[in-house]
């Protein structure tokens, strides 16, 4: 919508103006407000940007309640102007432009300025990609598994699901013209083979990828990223305006005013300028950390520094390794000039993947070695120094990070300092474990979207923590830090990667000896991975299997918690089998346990599995009654049960509750119910709940026999599930929108469409849970079409 605001009265105004203003307000396509004074205009302005901001805000917010859309670019903003690079830019547009060329590597050394041009190219180049070009910074990651982790994570908003992440991202990819920059692949080259792959199966992909190597995959085509122009060399004096007209010298210019404003370059600077540029090669970043010391050299004496420290690595042919050595001295001098103390700080932060301050600065409090050390003022000197970035994390707030390169630089001083980097990556480890679990009682809380990004900012952090705590063998650690990082991946649907961290903890586990606490342990985890397949992947026989065990086990180790867990398991695979009574001894076995620990989600869960065996037993009532007791002692800031999979326990009572309450006869009520389950997943901000509750309210369309309803909600349903690769939800909204489709008329179409659903879902293996909704679906479907047989059947 176009706003207007107009000056009323305005008695100067020309007369063609009011006529123009006229014309507008007769068209309908723009709103019009007059305003008399400047106080006036801003408040009207404020209210508005209040209202557009929060239209946007709730359009995010709906999006990311999972409707399954491809967000449309992450791409970096850089925070100071592109330098040179116009003959670049073109070349690499011309390249891009030509059809082959659908991967395409800028190769180079550290610091040559790949990913500023990556950033800047993808940016130029956006429109050309209506479905999205999306940044994947690679930097942290160390294989192929989490190279197409972080991938899908960017490119599908929330987690890849349980598949594959390269077969998600396959099918999110498949018919969408999207740019995907890979940058930093250097550290991942073992998964150039899945990106190839991923070309071939998606036509309308492009990928530019940064790497300091070539990947060496078919149809890759290489762009050696050259360094900034350098001004002709040779003569001792040199004008200003020539020397301005190489990009290395502006750089250098640029970042010297940012650190000296009173720097300027003339006539008497500009060829030592030049000769500092030159002996850096151009190289941005070895510029950049040159001009950041104007104010502690004049320029005759910083091209001497420079000079001296180079001069040695000259004379052999000007190929990559000469400039991988030319930055790699420049970091060096940069490094011999610190302090000790900020030297020490460098060293400290190359353990972390980007930080807050008030990490490091907690980390630093428990390392002996740096008491004294401020580590505020050093990281403040680090950044003026530009060795260190400030940038701002998914949550906001300012943090940290180094380039690449910077960092392998500052961990080799790091893993060269004996005495200190044992005790940092402890500290480290041991502060983000603590961090972690910190956040995750904030997933329980409401402020959940904030300490969902402040996780994912700390994700490279959390499993470097991981890694360490795996290597060292450390299994509780292992096990507390597993929660939270569960809760995130279950929480943004990637169950694959919590099976995965199941598995390896189950791997160190496996070379402990046999005590009573490994088997607790390894009986709550095979527990946990068991719930994780199912909910995902469904009852393989594997799983199946595995949960048999684990409630075998379940008798040796009396852990009163994860006995409650086991019993719900229990009680649901008595269900699924029709054994009746024996569910309900379980329902009321798992009442008593809840009453005796006193636990309110316990008692809440214990509730909803009794009040769902009623209903089974088509107890209504007595159903009821408990399911309301359920959500009555629900309270929703109580840790809910370890390593939960599926939906939300409110949520299934809210709409199994609007289900049971039509049955008994109070529409009204039964309508409130299943909004309250809707909305409350989406509070929530989980996609799993969600499409338990999309599903139901879709149920309870059906049996209110809105057909539109039950399609508008069918479709959400898919759309969930698409994005999150729910298969069994998928399979469950086809044969919705099936069923939608008899009962608004269209019978033959719709019924196929409900057998597709069905014969999708059958080749799932998924939790027979489920078979009976959809089984009274069908019916449904084909005794309206008047397939009565088909209906009995
Ligand atoms: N043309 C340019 N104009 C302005 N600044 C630039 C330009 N090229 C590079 N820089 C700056 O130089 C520094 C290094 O560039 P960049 O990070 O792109 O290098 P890289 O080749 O990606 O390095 P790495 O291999 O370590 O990832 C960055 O601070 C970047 O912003
Ligand atoms: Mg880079």
């Amino acid at each position: 919508p176009r706003l207007v605001y107009v000056k009323r009265p305005a008695p100067d105004m020309e007369p063609r103006l009011a006529e123009m203003l006229a014309r507008v307000q007769d068209e309908d396509s723009t709103s019009y407000k007059p305003f008399a004074d400047a106080a006036e205009l801003t408040r009207l302005l404020s209210d508005d940007l209040a209202i557009l901001l929060t239209e946007r805000f709730d359009a995010a917010g709906r999006q990311s309640t999972g409707q399954g859309r491809v967000p449309h670019s992450n791409l970096p903003v850089p925070v100071s102007a592109l330098i040179g690079r116009e003959a670049v830019l073109q070349d690499l547009g011309a390249l891009l432009d030509s059809d082959d060329a659908r991967l395409v590597t800028l190769a180079g050394p550290g610091g040559t300025g790949k990913t500023r041009l990556a950033i800047e190219i993808a940016a130029q180049r956006a429109s050309r990609y209506p479905d999205g070009a999306f940044f994947v910074d690679l930097s942290a990651e160390r294989d192929e598994a989490g190279a197409y982790a972080v991938i899908a994570r960017a490119v599908i908003s929330s987690g890849a699901g349980d598949s594959q992440p390269l077969e998600a991202l396959e099918e999110a990819l498949r018919d969408r013209r999207a740019l995907l920059v890979l940058d930093n692949f250097e550290q991942v080259t073992t998964a150039a083979t899945g990106v190839a792959g991923l070309l071939q199966h998606c036509p309308g992909l492009t990928v530019l990828v940064t790497s300091r190597e070539a990947l060496r995959v078919r149809d890759e085509r290489v762009f050696p990223v050259p360094p900034l122009a350098l001004p002709d060399a040779g003569s001792a004096t040199l004008a200003v305006d020539d020397a301005l007209e190489s990009a290395a010298v502006q750089l250098f210019v640029e970042r010297a005013v940012a650190m000296a404003s009173d720097f300027s370059i003339t006539e008497g600077n500009a060829a030592d300028v030049a000769a500092i540029c030159e002996r850096l090669d151009g190289l941005p970043l070895a510029i950049e950390l040159a001009a950041a010391r104007v104010n502690l050299f004049a320029i005759d004496e910083l091209r001497d520094q420079l000079a001296t420290r180079l001069d040695v690595l000259r004379g052999g042919p000007r190929d990559l390794p000469v400039r991988q050595q030319t930055l790699r001295s420049a970091i060096g001098w940069s490094n011999d000039l610190l302090s000790d103390d900020e030297r020490t700080v460098l060293r400290l932060i190359a353990a972390f993947a980007g930080a807050r301050l008030a990490d490091v600065d907690a980390v630093a409090r428990r390392v002996p070695v740096l008491d004294g050390i401020d580590v505020v003022e050093g990281l403040g000197s680090l950044v003026d120094k530009s060795l260190v970035r400030s940038i701002r994390g998914l949550d906001g707030r300012p943090r940290f990070s180094m380039l690449q390169t910077i960092r392998d630089y500052a961990t080799e001083q790091l893993d060269s300092a004996v005495e200190l980097a044992a005790p940092v990556r402890q500290a480290h480890a041991e502060h983000y474990t603590e961090r972690a679990l910190q956040l995750q009682r904030a997933l329980h809380e409401r402020e959940r979207c904030v300490a969902l990004s402040a996780m994912e900012d700390e994700l490279g952090n959390l499993r470097t923590a991981w890694d360490h705590w795996l290597q060292a063998g450390e299994v509780d650690r292992l096990h507390e830090l597993l929660e939270p990082l569960w809760g995130f991946h279950e929480a943004r649907g990637d169950y694959a990667a919590a099976i995965a961290l199941g598995d390896e903890l189950l791997d160190v586990l496996a070379q402990q000896p046999p005590t009573a606490d490994r088997r607790r342990v390894e009986y709550a985890l095979h527990l946990s991975v068991v719930r994780a397949t199912v909910a995902a992947r469904g009852f393989t026989p594997d799983a199946e299997r595995r949960m048999r065990a684990a409630l075998q086990q379940s008798e040796n180790v009396g852990d009163e918690r994860r006995r409650h867990t086991t019993l719900r398991s229990l009680a649901t695979l008595h269900m699924i089998q029709r054994e009746f009574a024996d569910a309900d001894d379980v329902a009321r076995e798992l009442l008593a346990l809840a009453e005796d620990q006193q636990d309110p989600t316990m008692l809440s869960e214990s509730h909803l599995v009794a009040g769902t065996v009623s209903i089974w037993r088509e107890g209504w009532t007595e159903g009821l009654a408990h399911i309301d007791t359920a959500v009555e002692s629900f309270s929703p800031s109580a840790p809910s049960a370890l390593f939960r999979v599926g939906p939300h326990p409110e949520v299934v009572s809210r709409a199994l509750a609007g289900l049971v309450r039509w049955k008994v006869g109070f529409p009204d009520q039964a309508a409130h119910e299943s909004a309250r389950a809707l909305e409350l997943a989406a509070e929530l901000g989980h996609p799993y709940s969600t499409s338990y509750a999309l599903f139901h309210a879709a149920l309870l369309d059906m049996w209110r026999a809105d057909w539109k309803a039950v399609a508008a909600n069918g479709e959400d349903l898919l759309g969930v599930a698409d994005a999150h690769d729910y298969a069994v939800w998928r399979a469950l909204g086809i044969v919705l929108r099936g069923t939608a489709m008899v009962g608004s008329g269209d019978a033959d179409a719709g019924l196929a469409e409900v057998e597709r659903g069905f014969s999708l879902y059958h080749g799932l293996a998924t939790p027979p849970v489920f078979w009976p909704s959809m089984l009274l679906v069908r019916a449904q479907a084909s005794a309206m079409a008047g397939r009565l047989d088909d209906a009995l059947e």
